[in-house]
């Protein structure tokens, strides 16, 4: 039962609903199949779309057979640049933050192999198909530049979304002087594709001029008003209903140009247009993880306190884009240094652009920094984990700031514990299981942002007693349906399962973007206090009613609980909702909520959530084939609302770790630029049988300052840590330094001759 203070400003506390780990809301729905995802629709007259895709990087298309497809049984309409109706504003232009530059035909250039370069629309979905291979595209063609050693390097205005691409804390040169050591790694990152196991999809159907679409989004607010800038349209006129997602990972967070091209498709030809990009088209047009080459430096003083750290990343982005992954940013928050740079290169090739791939900038960042700090450590010759508590970062380095709350030590102490890390010897090569293998233990930092964003959610209470409350939030899977209802059921002083809830949806109040690791304490906020704001005017009407057990008790001694206002002093005296409103003559009272968070704390304060990652690997130590035994991770995130959700979302991210250690490499052909692996059987991803074992671990920490209800994120940070927590722990079998991920076995065995020759 949910027992919620009504006071509305300045209290923290939420009501028994959250902090349980109450199973999926739509775990039912989805199991049976009864979950309506976007391309389950099948309006009246729906034609399909696929998009040829072309097959060089770099150049233009000459010519394309239109009257062949068009000739094919089936094929209603073929949209070439020469007959593609031109946006409102220019695709190559970037109205809106998040914005990305895209293809929607608006011309014949081609800029990365995989750029759709010609929409088909048929009866059926083979016609379609058919109808794309019959377009035989014809090309004037330019040399690809594909890797590290062919793009074209840059000096970045910015990475990301606008943060600056160098930054420097401290006089470098002067703490070098110093310094009584000096470690240095580099570390290459491949570029990596987030491919969801539901793709990008959209159905358009248009009424005069208004769309309505079914897609999945992460971010609905958005996409709603870059659809309507894009289009011409008044944002008004575009309806987005996007109740499930099968995953999102910063993917789903932009509206792309295929996606485009359907809604124009759907206006030129006056029907319903549906179109599913297949997995081979989820390596192009729908962003990925930047490749990064960083080199981290580290000087030391004599007992091992860090006194510079200085981290560049050299990261890929497209011709046409500049999105770079801010993966040297990962040395401003997580170890303490009097002097820290970091800094950034763009390298253009020609591919896609990347975008925000889930733990963007931390995941790859804290990969080459945590191997960095690891052979610090051993230089050292100290406990990669006490050599870490060493330099503990007890302010935020890189602002200087304090952090809201920072929950690390912890964090270290429960992780290790668990797992055992105070056997662990010292030296590499130490330790064999017995059944022969090379076991080592790796140990990395995990950090991730905490973020908010303006979310806004509205709840209503009725005179028969029902209540429900809705946000345009989004559930990509991590629980946003089950751990949002039961903040707005505290809110609302109700049993989260006795709420109406609806997210998903263009016509509910903006609960801002489900990304950042920022969806529950925004979104769920917004929510909570939209509840509250709705109990506090039942509360006001039933206090000022003489009639009522609750009048003249003031909003501090008056507590909800179970759809019923009682009072803190008496909680035999009191009364419904129905009872108060039905007795008022009042149909029904709406509250509004937002999330918040102090303009000055988030001045004052550093946000992050914490956590510690500690890795088991066991080697075959003929072949040098490695499997991940064991991973622990300790997570310190404020207040957790779902416990189970949570650990799932850090389960998940620990095992994408893994999967970025161990697996994922998106490899293009260097001549052709086309990629090579653009399937799940090339595209390596863990299955079950790679992750025997991995726990996550929710430390308490109660933070008073990252929002009005302490809660931090869980979503990304799980990624952050364990893939250097892995790569040390495979130096700690073999004694051989990873230098790229995903680590080879190639790379192993001949760092282990080299370690023979000595
Ligand atoms: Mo994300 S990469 O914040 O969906």
């Amino acid at each position: 039962m949910a027992d919620t203070p009504i006071a509305p400003a300045g209290h923290v506390r939420l009501g028994s609903n959250s902090g349980q780990s109450m199973t999926r809301r739509e775990g039912v729905a989805k199991v049976t199949g009864k979950a309506n995802y976007a391309a389950d629709n099948k309006p009246e007259g729906l034609l399909h779309a696929v998009y040829l895709e072309s097959g060089i990087a770099r150049g233009k298309v000459v010519s394309l057979n239109t009257e062949a497809a068009l000739a094919h049984p089936g094929v209603v309409h073929v949209m070439t640049p020469e007959n593609a109706p031109s946006l409102a504003v220019s695709p190559d232009e970037k109205p809106m933050p998040f914005s990305a530059r895209m293809e929607v035909l608006q011309n014949n250039r081609v800029r990365y192999a995989g750029q759709p370069i010609a929409l088909v629309l048929a009866e059926t979905l083979e016609a379609a198909t058919e109808g794309t291979r019959l377009l035989a595209p014809e090309y004037e063609e330019e040399p690809a530049r594909i890797g590290f050693e062919n793009g074209e390097t840059y000096d970045p205005e910015y990475v990301t979304t606008g943060n600056p691409p160098a930054r420097q804390v401290g006089d470098l040169e002067a703490e070098r002087q110093r310094a009584a050591h000096t470690v240095e790694v580099t570390v290459d990152t491949p570029l990596q594709y987030h491919n969801a196991m539901e793709p990008h999809v959209i159905i358009a159907q248009w009424d005069g001029d208004k769309l309505t679409i079914d897609m999945p989004n992460q971010a609905i607010g958005l996409a709603r008003a870059g659809i309507a800038t894009y289009l011409g349209i008044d944002p008004e006129n575009v309806t987005l209903r996007s109740p499930y997602l099968g995953g999102g990972f910063g993917s789903k967070a932009v509206v792309f140009g295929p996606q485009y091209l359907a809604m124009l498709a759907a206006r030129e030809v006056g029907r319903p247009v549906k179109l599913v990009l297949r997995r081979d088209q989820m390596f192009g047009p729908v962003q990925h993880r930047s490749a990064t080459r960083q080199t981290v430096r580290i000087d030391l003083d004599e007992e091992g306190r860090i006194l510079a750290l200085d981290h560049h990343s050299l990261s890929s982005t497209s011709s046409f884009d500049d999105w770079l992954e801010s993966a040297a940013n990962a040395s401003l928050s997580i170890y303490a240094s009097p002097a820290i740079k970091v800094s950034h290169t763009g390298l253009r090739v020609d591919t896609g652009t990347p975008g925000a791939v889930r733990a963007p900038g931390l995941a790859s960042g804290t990969a080459a920094l945590e191997v960095a700090i690891d052979a610090a450590a051993y230089r050292m010759k100290q406990d990669p984990l006490d050599f870490r508590l060493l330099n503990y970062a007890e302010t935020d380095p890189g602002t200087g700031k304090p952090f809201s709350a920072k929950a690390l030590r912890e964090c270290y102490a429960e992780g290790a514990a668990r797992f055992g890390w105070k056997d662990r010897p010292l030296e590499p090569g130490q330790m064999r299981d017995a059944d022969g293998y090379l076991t080592g233990w790796g140990v990395g930092t995990a950090l991730f942002h905490a973020p908010f964003f303006p979310a806004k959610a509205s709840a209503v209470i009725r005179s028969d007693g029902s209540v429900a409350a809705q946000t345009s939030g989004a559930d990509m899977g991590q629980g946003a349906w089950t751990a949002l209802a039961q903040m707005a059921a505290d809110g609302l002083g109700m049993p989260a399962d006795e709420i109406e809830f609806e997210i998903g949806h263009s016509g509910l109040p903006d609960g801002s973007v489900a990304g950042g690791s920022a969806h529950t304490a925004s979104a769920g906020g917004a929510l909570f206090a939209a509840g509250s704001d709705a109990v506090r005017q039942v509360a006001e009407i039933a206090m000022n009613d003489p009639e009522s057990p609750l009048y003249g008790a003031g909003n501090e001694g008056v507590r909800a609980s179970g759809g019923r206002l009682h009072r803190i002093d008496d909680p035999a005296r009191g009364e419904t909702y129905a009872e108060i409103l039905t007795r008022a003559g009042v149909a029904e009272v709406q509250g509004q909520g937002r999330g918040r968070r102090e303009k000055s704390a988030a001045e004052q304060y550093a946000m992050y959530s914490h956590g510690a990652v500690f890795a088991e690997v066991k080697i075959d130590p003929d072949l040098y084939q490695v499997r991940v035994s064991r991973l622990v991770g300790a997570f310190a995130a404020g207040r957790i609302i779902n416990p189970r959700l949570a650990k799932s979302q850090l389960n998940g991210g620990m095992i994408w770790g893994l999967s970025f250690a161990l697996h994922e490499e998106g490899i293009h052909d260097l001549r052709s630029g086309r990629p090579i692996n653009n399937d799940l059987a090339g595209y390596h991803v863990p299955v079950l049988a790679d992750v025997p074992s991995v726990e996550s671990i929710l430390v308490e920490e109660h933070d008073p300052h990252a929002n009005a209800l302490g809660i931090k994120g869980v979503g990304e940070i799980g990624i952050t840590g364990t893939v250097g927590a892995i790569a040390n722990a495979v130096w700690h079998a073999t004694g051989v330094r990873p230098q790229r991920y995903p680590i080879h076995i190639k790379d192993l065995l001949e760092g282990e001759l080299a370690r023979q020759r000595g």
